[in-house]
């Protein structure tokens, strides 16, 4: 290996997300508007063949793992095919996904076949009404469907990404933690982040990760911090409550950053590096594409300009927050 992906501030990056489309076909409340989109036209995308090139070519530099996102990934055609070609380039060993889980359950087995290793299903309420009413007109039972397949099919471990949101699905913390201790899945409650919009609505429904662990205690459910990762580096902290089956994990992006440890690039849909999910720097991958030096030098290029954090909880403290950096949504940069 020649060099590999290090920014300014020692930080090593291995782990790249790659956003195939910024489609959804769900318009969860805290990710998209009412309204919906504009979406990017189709011929801005990505190919199949780019995104292979790109992977190709930092699979020199050290990335190891690769997560396909959104949007909702699996709204792009035959994906599967993507999967089987990044499980084909030598140094990648974990290709992983971040799926609505709508419509995995009849796939699981042609994503496992084509070397998928892992996934995380986005679910913020196993209630179906409000799972409804959340996702604006999902069906929580085909996420359950297809998290039964995915076990099915042996992926393991199997996470969830539960966005919690106060006086929208906080009453649920203990079910999931429940749920935690009843099935070997990994049940990860995330801080809702202001990203890329102008969000009154989000400083009321934002709610500090330290909760789940208080709640946890007043159940008496002695959780323990685990040393050992549940597999994956993403930015969780992880817990076991004693006897539990499976595990939870926090990922407080606002009340107590990670950034110090930030192994993460992100490539957009459009085929834009971004190399902070926060800020608005991106650098357009298209036009050095089947150049392999000029695409690595893109790539420091972009991790240059990394910058040593984000400051999403300085909006907690502005009376009128505006804009976030980016005008980006999470659809938008996965
Ligand atoms: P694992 O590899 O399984 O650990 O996955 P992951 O946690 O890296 O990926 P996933 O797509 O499941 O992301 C879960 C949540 O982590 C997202 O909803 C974000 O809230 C948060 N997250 C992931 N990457 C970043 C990041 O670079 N910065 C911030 N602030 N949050 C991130
Ligand atoms: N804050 C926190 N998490 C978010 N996600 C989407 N938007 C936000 C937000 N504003 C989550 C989704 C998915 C993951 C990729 O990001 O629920 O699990
Ligand atoms: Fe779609 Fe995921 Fe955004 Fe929900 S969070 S609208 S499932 S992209």
């Amino acid at each position: 290996m020649t060099q590999v992906l290090t920014d300014r501030f020692g930080r090593i990056h291995d782990y790249l997300r790659i956003s195939v489309t910024d489609r959804c076909n769900l318009r969860c409340v805290y990710c998209m508007p009412e309204e919906g989109m504009v979406f990017e036209p189709e011929d801005k995308m990505l190919s199949f063949d780019e995104i292979y090139e790109v992977v190709r070519v930092l699979a020199g530099y050290g990335v190891r793992k690769i997560r396909l996102t959104g949007g909702e990934p699996l709204v792009r055609r035959h994906l599967e095919t993507l999967v089987g070609r990044l499980h084909s380039i030598r140094g990648i060993d974990d290709i992983a996904l971040t799926t609505n889980g709508i419509h995995f359950a009849s796939r699981a087995e042609a994503f496992r076949e084509a070397g998928l290793t892992r996934i995380n299903f986005s679910l913020d309420s196993l209630r179906e009404d409000r799972f409804r009413l959340i996702t604006r007109g999902g069906d929580v039972n085909r996420v359950l469907q297809s998290l039964e397949a995915a076990r099915r099919v042996g992926l393991d471990p199997i996470k969830l990404n539960v966005v919690l949101m106060r006086g929208m699905n906080d009453d649920e913390i203990e079910d999931f933690l429940r749920l935690s201790m009843e099935e070997e899945l990994h049940v990860r409650f995330i801080e809702y982040m202001p990203i890329g919009h102008d969000d009154h609505g989000w400083k009321s429904r934002y709610l500090p990760l330290g909760e789940v662990l208080r709640r946890c205690e007043a159940k008496g459910w002695a959780a323990q911090e685990l040393d050992q990762e549940v597999r994956g580096n993403g930015p969780s902290k992880n817990y076991r409550i004693a006897g539990a089956a499976g595990s939870f994990g926090l990922i407080h992006p606002v009340s107590d950053h990670f950034c110090q440890t930030c192994n993460r690039l992100r490539l957009t849909a459009d085929g834009n590096i971004k190399p902070c999910l926060y800020w608005s720097d991106e650098f357009n991958v298209r036009s050095v594409i089947g150049d392999d030096r000029k695409l690595a030098e893109l790539f420091f290029r972009a991790l240059d300009v990394k910058p040593e954090s984000h400051e999403m909880a300085k909006a907690l403290e502005n009376e009128r927050q505006s804009h976030t950096p980016t005008e980006r949504r999470m659809s938008q940069i996965g």
